[in-house]
């Protein structure tokens, strides 16, 4: 191929599409997002289409690492989660992510205070993006036991599947 048609196809290419999970702590349920997403996006070799990400709106947890429960799940599912770290989001967030999507009402609304005008991306909830489910909201497990874990695991997956579709057929 010359020089010029290769160009030509880069600069065609549309960019990468960006999408950050958003949860309280950013210790449980949105780094569990982050691994099954990230998962499934490999596994249809998306990597350079599609960007992954996951933040808190809290600030508690900055720079830990999961929950060894929220760990331990993920393993047992075959997604290895331990080398994310906790950050909190940020106004800068809306600049790099298309999709900004929270794990329940509470984070969605708090990312609502502080989304710019100008963001022309999906701001939602991420249950959404499996409708038979017939439920908005992952449950926060941090207080509870290892069922309420694998309840987030099961959920996420879910809704990872709907969430690639409905990505894949924008691309
Ligand atoms: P996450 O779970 O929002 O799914 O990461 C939580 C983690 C920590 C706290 C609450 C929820 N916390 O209160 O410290």
């Amino acid at each position: 191929m010359n020089q010029l048609s290769q160009s030509s196809r880069s600069s065609e290419r549309s960019p990468q599409t960006g999408v950050l999970f958003v949860c309280l702590g950013n210790i449980c349920r949105s780094p569990t997002a982050e691994g099954i997403f990230q998962h499934l996006v490999n596994i249809h070799q998306l990597n350079e289409s599609i960007f992954v990400d996951s933040a808190g709106t809290g600030s508690w947890h900055i720079g830990r690492p999961p929950d060894a429960r929220s760990q331990r799940v993920a393993l047992q599912r075959g997604y290895d989660i331990s080398h994310l770290r906790a950050r909190q989001v940020s106004a800068g967030d809306f600049d790099d992510f298309d999709y900004i999507l929270a794990l329940d009402a509470a984070n969605l609304a708090n990312l609502e205070k502080i989304r710019p005008q100008h963001y022309a991306g999906h701001l939602g909830l991420l249950l959404p993006f499996a409708p038979h489910l017939r439920r908005r909201e992952v449950p926060d497990p941090y207080g509870g036991d290892e069922k309420d874990f694998q309840l987030v695991v099961d959920l996420i997956q879910e809704a990872a599947e709907g969430l690639l579709n409905h990505i894949k057929g924008r691309l």
